[in-house]
């Protein structure tokens, strides 16, 4: 099975040019084995969508763009906020929904994050929904982590019926260095995938991946592929990562 390496660049990098170069380092990368999507700050959303459909058809394969969020109303009196159908009419496919950044720094709820995957699954956007206990919850042992996302993914995907990629993130192994085991990841995928398995298409791992780890998780037949953050913004880290052949699983 191909897997599905996705880099959430967050808001990096500081200026249009460093993302335009980031971005013709990654279209020009190999994809042999896996499926990849860019995700830019909504900034410089129309210069990578811009340079990306200016690229071949054959050099488009297995490579799409998205998007780190997207409102619940399309259009309206919504200062700064952005609709999954803009999005959409810039030749990106993919949506990052409810990130734990988002949900901690911008109180964003369970409620506001249903609203969204709803609207961006009727646009015809993949949706990429973000789940993962705190170090507090993980503290209590891997029982409460698991009881702690199945409520995130029960009120997230309430009236869901399209199939969404979930990326499971321990929160405490974001941008930590920390890293969940491979094991415990793939056992918490494999939860995941059985709660819900209509509506959910595969299941990512993320939380301070690189080059070095990442085969450690991807190997596995329960994780469909990566969520990528700090790595993603250094292009030979990031060409590693969507490089290897990570099995027939
Ligand atoms: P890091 O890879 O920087 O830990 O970020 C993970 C993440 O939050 C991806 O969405």
């Amino acid at each position: 099975m191909r897997k599905l390496i996705v880099a959430n660049w967050k808001e990096n990098p500081a200026t249009e040019k460093a993302a335009a170069k980031l971005f013709h380092e990654v279209a020009k990368m190999k994809r042999t084995h896996a499926d990849v999507v860019v995700c830019p700050p909504f900034v410089y959303l129309e210069e990578v969508t811009t340079a990306y459909r200016a690229m071949r058809a054959s050099a488009r394969k297995n490579f799409a763009i998205g998007a780190q969020d997207a409102f619940w109303e399309e259009t309206g009196a919504f200062t700064s906020e952005v609709g999954p159908g803009m999005i959409k009419s810039l030749g990106a496919r993919y949506v990052i929904i409810g990130h734990s950044e988002r949900r901690k720094y911008l109180e964003e709820t369970d409620l506001m994050i249903n609203k969204k995957i709803s609207l961006a699954l009727k646009d015809g956007l993949r949706v990429i929904l973000c789940v993962g206990e705190s170090v507090t919850i993980r503290k209590r042992g891997f029982a409460a982590a698991k009881k702690f996302v199945s409520e995130q993914l029960r009120k997230d995907l309430r009236h869901i019926k399209k199939p969404v990629i979930v990326a499971y993130e321990p929160v405490w192994a974001i941008g930590t260095g920390k890293n969940d085991t491979p094991e415990d990841a793939a056992a918490m995928a494999k939860f995941i995938k059985s709660r819900n398995a209509k509506r959910i298409s595969c299941v990512l791992y993320g939380g301070s991946v690189n080059s070095r780890d990442a085969g450690d998780y991807v190997q596995y037949k329960e994780i469909g592929g990566a969520l990528v953050g700090g790595a993603s913004l250094r292009a030979l880290e990031f060409k590693k990562i969507i490089s290897t052949n990570y099995g027939k699983s």
